[in-house]
């Protein structure tokens, strides 16, 4: 038997003394260590402030934590503005096993002492500057090292992804490398090293190769990503040996092959898969079925083909399947999505369905957004579609559905609409007159454009007063152009070309809110669209309010003169009147369009003179007035100076040097040399146009929007 008897007088005096010294009070050592850590700071954010009135004892400053014997065993200096290098006098702290520091502008290397210590567990060093390679594994170092959490995410490091060091790592747990500009390949051993990697995430670096299949030793792997990069080869099959794989992204790669129904199902822990924007091709396997615990399915913009198999209807957790831009093709009919009831976003446009819309997509009662454009869809829009109470973008883009009265009937049920693109279908049906076409308050876009539609511009529409963008273009829409009044305080594009509209262009137009401000960027829009909106499949705009401000009135019957009040549109991006019958004077006013990129006043019949203030329009990069009765010299001093003669063809009364009519030396426009510095504005201007923007692009194709939505 052993017993052990303390006299009760030396307990008593071990709990004062253990009450009358703080247990944390730090060692003069670790304090003079921590001041040499900031000393080594360009910029301290106010911390020395902070710990200089926080006392002498090191363990009660912000942001450091100590153990029982008064030495650092946590620093967490997240957000706190800090700068310079990571000082190795941090290395000095030879307890530290938590080290925060990220949300900084630390910049140089990350210290080799700091990754391979032999006491940090974790080290978040994300959204930084650090740059240079990581450490390689110093020679001395042949023991295993603690660290479990190493993030290095969000900062400017290069070079080769390191092979060595991961040989050391033994209890690696997470590590977060994304968001850098790291080259070379996955190192093959990473999971000899690291057995117990639970997450990977590569993403947006330079990494490139195959990825290597020893990626199945790691028998823990829950998160694996490595998207935006330039891996190629195929996804090995040892990936697939990682049961425990919840989400495996690898988007935005050059990878190929197909998905192999045997080998998917033994990830059946996955709820993300995501492998979009590959070159993978094949048919999506029956045994996703398998797969019980899948929420996000991506596999848009790859080579896939063949009908998507029954069994997806069996994957009852699904809240996202993007399927979009492949070549899948048959009846969506043999999926019952009825049992989907997760499911929020269901994105198959560009592909080639056939068939009608089923019934029991309806069902999906949380679905919130729908794009099924650019496929061979027929038939009409069910009444039950109001059933989606949740809907609030719905695409159905370049299809082939008809009565566009019943579609849009049905579609005033779905309260929440916010998104509503229907162009390119309904060929040739009247244009809706009908008075009880009401509900969506919430409407935001609207696009009917390319169906052919005949009639006049409908009175309900004046009811849409969320309205921001409205697209009418390419139909055959005669009468005037209504003045609306209330229902444009928010409409910010306007696109009714190609049409047959008539008479004077109202001036309640020119009073549109969104576009008289003088500010290009008036708003910025929390509520985004649900899905991203494609112009063309390499232009997207992920906000609303990122789209051009622009009124395009452009190929109607449009007659009168421009009104004075153009002027006030000063947000305008793009003003076309072309093809229409307008006379009378170019209005000073539009003089005052400073932001203006494109102007096409062509083939009408306008007469007098060019307005010198043209010249200011800095930004214009598309200009055209040929084919009209302008007469007098181009002004030739700034901005109209960069434009060739197609310009400014077909008015006989014009002269210039770009033209073949030169100016007699009475009405010469004076010549100046421009400053070079200019010139080059001009480029950048130009150029940011086009890719930003794409207007030119599109406008230049008529066919406006052909992917559109
Ligand atoms: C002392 O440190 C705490 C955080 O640990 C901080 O919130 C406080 O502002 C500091 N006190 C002074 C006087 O700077
Ligand atoms: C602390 O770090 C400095 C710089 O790396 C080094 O010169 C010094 O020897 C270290 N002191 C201790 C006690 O480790
Ligand atoms: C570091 O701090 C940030 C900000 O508080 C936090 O989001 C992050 O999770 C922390 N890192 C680790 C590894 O805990
Ligand atoms: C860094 O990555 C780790 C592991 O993924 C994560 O726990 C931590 O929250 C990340 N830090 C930040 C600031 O996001
Ligand atoms: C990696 O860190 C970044 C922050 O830079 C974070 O956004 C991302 O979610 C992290 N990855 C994982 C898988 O936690
Ligand atoms: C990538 O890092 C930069 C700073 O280096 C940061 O501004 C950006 O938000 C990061 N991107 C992501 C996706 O985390
Ligand atoms: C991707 O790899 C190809 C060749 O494999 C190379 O030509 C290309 O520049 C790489 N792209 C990037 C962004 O690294
Ligand atoms: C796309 O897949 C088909 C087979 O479905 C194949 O013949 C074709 O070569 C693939 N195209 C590309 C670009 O990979
Ligand atoms: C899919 O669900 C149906 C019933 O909804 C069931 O009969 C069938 O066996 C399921 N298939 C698989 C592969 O789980
Ligand atoms: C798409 O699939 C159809 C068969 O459904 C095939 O005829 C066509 O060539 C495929 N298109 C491409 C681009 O692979
Ligand atoms: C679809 O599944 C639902 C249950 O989720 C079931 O009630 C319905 O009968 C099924 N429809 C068809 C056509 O199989
Ligand atoms: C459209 O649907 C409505 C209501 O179902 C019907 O009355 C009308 O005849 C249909 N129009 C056409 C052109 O089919």
């Amino acid at each position: 038997m052993c017993s052990f008897t303390v006299p009760p007088v030396v307990l008593q005096l071990f709990v004062l003394l253990f009450l009358a010294s703080p247990a944390t009070a730090c060692t003069e050592q670790e304090k003079h260590n921590l001041l040499r850590f900031l000393d080594g700071l360009s910029c301290d954010g106010g911390l020395a402030t902070s710990w200089h009135n926080n006392g002498t004892d090191c363990c009660e400053w912000e942001g450091i934590s100590c153990n029982g014997d008064g030495a650092v065993t946590g620093v967490s200096l997240e957000s706190k503005g800090l700068e310079g290098p990571i000082s190795l006098f941090l290395t000095n702290l030879t307890s530290l096993l938590r080290v925060n520091l990220s949300h900084n502008s630390f910049s140089g290397g990350l210290p080799a002492e700091l990754m391979f210590s032999g006491s940090i567990i974790v080290l978040d060093v994300s959204f930084n500057r650090l740059n240079g390679p990581l450490p390689e594994l110093p020679p001395l170092i042949t023991t295993n090292r603690p660290l479990q959490v190493l993030n290095t995410s969000s900062n400017q490091f290069s070079s080769q992804f390191p092979s060595a060091t991961w040989k050391v790592m033994n209890s690696l747990i997470a590590l977060n490398a994304s968001n850098n500009s790291f080259s070379g390949n996955i190192p093959s051993s990473l999971c000899l090293g690291s057995p117990y990697l639970a997450l990977l995430d590569l993403c947006y670096n330079q990494l490139s190769g195959d990825i290597p299949n020893t990626l199945g030793d790691c028998s823990k792997l829950k998160v694996l990503k490595a998207g935006n990069k330039n891996l190629s080869g195929i996804l090995p099959v040892e990936t697939f040996r990682v049961t425990s794989l919840e989400y495996l992204s690898f988007p935005n790669n050059g990878l190929q092959g197909e998905l192999d129904g045997a080998h998917i199902v033994k990830v059946s822990n996955l709820a993300t898969l995501d492998l979009g924007g590959n070159h993978f091709s094949g048919k999506i396997p029956e045994s996703i079925a398998l797969l019980k615990r899948l929420e996000e399915l991506h596999l848009g913009s790859n080579n896939m083909s063949g009908e998507l198999p029954s069994t997806l209807g069996n994957c009852t957790n699904l809240k996202t399947i993007d399927l979009k831009i492949n070549n899948f093709s048959g009846d969506l009919g043999k999926v019952n999505f009825s049992a989907l009831q997760n499911l929020r976003s269901l994105d198959l446009m560009m592909n080639n369905f056939s068939g009608i819309i089923p019934e029991s997509i309806y069902s999906c009662s949380n679905l919130a957004a729908l794009r099924l454009s650019a496929n061979h869809f027929h038939g009409e829009i069910s009444p039950r579609i109001g059933n989606l109470k949740h809907l609030s973008f719905l695409s159905l883009v370049r299809n082939s559905f008809t009565n566009i009265t019943k579609s849009l009937h049905a579609l005033k049920s779905c309260r929440n609409i916010s998104t509503l693109f229907i162009g390119t279908n309904f060929m040739n049906e009247a244009m809706p007159q009908d008075e009880t076409i009401d509900g969506f308050q919430n409407l935001q876009f609207l696009s009917m454009q390319q169906c052919s539609f005949t009639g006049r511009i409908p009175t309900w529409l004046s009811k849409l007063t969320s309205l921001k963008i409205l697209v009418l273009s390419n139909n055959q829409l005669t009468g005037p152009m209504p003045s609306w009044n209330n229902s444009i305080n928010h409409l910010f594009h306007l696109d009714v070309s190609n049409n047959s509209l008539s008479g004077e262009i109202p001036i309640a137009l020119m009073e549109m809110a969104m576009l008289k401000s003088d500010k290009p960027a008036i708003y910025l829009d929390p509520n985004l669209p649900d899905l991203p909106i494609y112009m063309n499949p390499s232009l997207q705009y992920r906000m609303g309010s990122s789209w051009p401000k622009v009124l395009n009135l452009g190929k109607n019957k449009f007659t009168g003169v421009i009104p004075q009040e153009i002027g006030h549109l000063k947000a305008l991006l793009y003003l076309n009147l072309s093809f229409n019958n307008f006379y009378g004077e170019i209005p000073q006013s539009i003089c005052n369009l400073r932001n203006l990129q494109g102007l096409d006043l062509s083939n009408n019949h306008l007469t007098g003179a060019i307005p010198v203030a043209l010249e200011n329009l800095h930004f214009l990069s598309r200009f055209n007035i040929s084919n009209n009765d302008l007469e007098g010299p181009i002004p030739a001093e700034e901005q109209l100076s960069t434009f060739q003669a197609s310009s400014f063809d077909g008015n006989p009364k014009l002269c210039g040097s770009v033209l073949t009519n030169h100016c007699s030396s009475v009405e010469a426009a004076p010549v100046s040399i421009i400053p070079a510095k200019q010139c080059s504005e001009k480029i950048i201007f130009a150029i940011a146009f086009g890719v930003f923007f794409g207007v030119g692009v599109l406008y230049d194709q008529l066919v406006l929007f052909r992917y559109f939505g």
